[in-house]
């Protein structure tokens, strides 16, 4: 294995070219995203249980429930009380979501490492989903981040509807570097979060947008947050990959969705991402047998999952191939 003047891995057949990292990290976001979506109650036992499960399989980071208004996300109303009561695993890093000035003193509050202050890049989703302007969201994410630093937790910003909006489309490119220039430069934000809410977003888009992204800000840390609505969703990881996004979002079980967008379904199942990853050969030191048993738990826990993993099983376990710890790429 070498590699080539562009960075890339040569497997050892003359010509041919594996572009891909050698680990990437997976940020798990089924406690909120996913819960957010659930109609029933899930009591706040299995909230915490199943945070402790996910927390203890390899997880780095995990975004464990959001700090919203109980009446925008009544399934989430008890977030202070489900960061009171889990067990921090060492290692992980667990966030929430927060809208406002608000979200973040209760996040401080809970001993959050690191928060995501959420701002729709269309003035119509972010509206619905925050009653609030795009504009007026970032006079807000500027308040945040003054907050977050004061209190050294991470800060982090998200970008829903940055890839397709049900309501006005894909936004310009320019107006969602505008907002991440702002977001990093002016505000200080260090972590970025790109996202296709509704499932549009194809992996030319995904390919063109982190592409530009990324050499507009080579200090930022970009993650891709993707639902798999339309069947595109580990497809666009590819793209992702390849535009050298090495964050990636998923929800285990394939749960998820927004509440506030018509048609919004699960984010890619994080089974799924790490599966896939992996048999590329790129490290996610999540261990899938212990992801795929908690999916199986929150599939029973809430009646329904959206899983190929789920589905099908693991490639190797259908082959049949015993495999220790990992598959190096040169063992290929
Ligand atoms: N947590 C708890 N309560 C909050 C809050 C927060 N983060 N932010 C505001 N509130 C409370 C205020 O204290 C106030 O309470 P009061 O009526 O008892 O005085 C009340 O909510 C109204 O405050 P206001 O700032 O006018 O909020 P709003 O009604 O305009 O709602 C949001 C704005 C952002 C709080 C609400 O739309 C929201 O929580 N949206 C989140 C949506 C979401 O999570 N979507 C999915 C993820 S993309
Ligand atoms: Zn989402």
């Amino acid at each position: 294995m070498r590699r080539s003047l562009l960075g890339w891995v040569l497997n050892g057949e003359e010509g041919v070219a594996v572009r891909w990292p050698d680990a990437a990290v997976v940020c798990e976001v089924g406690p909120r995203d996913g819960f957010q979506m659930e109609t029933t109650w899930i009591p706040t036992d299995t909230k915490v249980q199943i945070l402790n499960e996910l927390g203890r399989t390899g997880l780095r980071c995990i975004q464990a429930t959001s700090f919203v208004h109980p009446r925008a996300i009544p399934q989430l109303r008890d977030a202070d009380e489900v960061m009171a009561r889990i067990e921090r695993v060492p290692g992980v890093r667990y966030t929430a979501l927060v809208p406002n000035e608000r979200g973040v003193e209760r996040a401080i509050a809970a001993r959050i490492d690191g928060v995501e202050m959420v701002v729709s890049v269309s003035d119509s989703h972010c509206l619905r989903n925050t009653n609030m302007t795009t504009e007026q969201a970032m006079t807000r994410a500027r308040a945040c981040a003054r907050l977050a630093r004061e209190s050294g937790i991470g800060m982090g910003i998200g970008f829903p509807v940055a890839l397709g909006c049900p309501f006005e489309g894909v936004p310009p490119y320019d107006r969602v570097e505008g907002l991440v220039a702002q977001a990093v430069e002016e505000f200080g934000f260090e972590d970025v979060t790109v996202a296709d809410t509704v499932g549009i977003a194809n992996p030319a888009l995904v390919f063109t947008t982190l592409s530009r992204l990324r050499r507009r800000f080579p200090q930022t840390a970009f993650t891709l947050h993707l639902h798999n609505t339309r069947g595109m969703g580990l497809a666009n990881v590819l793209a992702g990959l390849d535009a050298g996004v090495r964050r990636f979002d998923g929800s285990v079980a394939g749960l998820g969705g927004c509440p506030y967008a018509p048609g919004a379904t699960g984010n890619i199942a994080t089974e799924d991402l790490v599966h896939m990853l992996e048999e590329m050969g790129v490290s996610t030191e999540v261990n899938l047998s212990d992801l795929l048993r908690v999916a199986r738990r929150v599939e029973e826990t809430v009646g329904h999952a959206d899983s190929a993993l789920l589905r099908a099983g693991t490639s190797r376990h259908l082959l049949g191939i015993r495999r220790e710890a990992q598959v190096k790429r040169s063992a290929w």
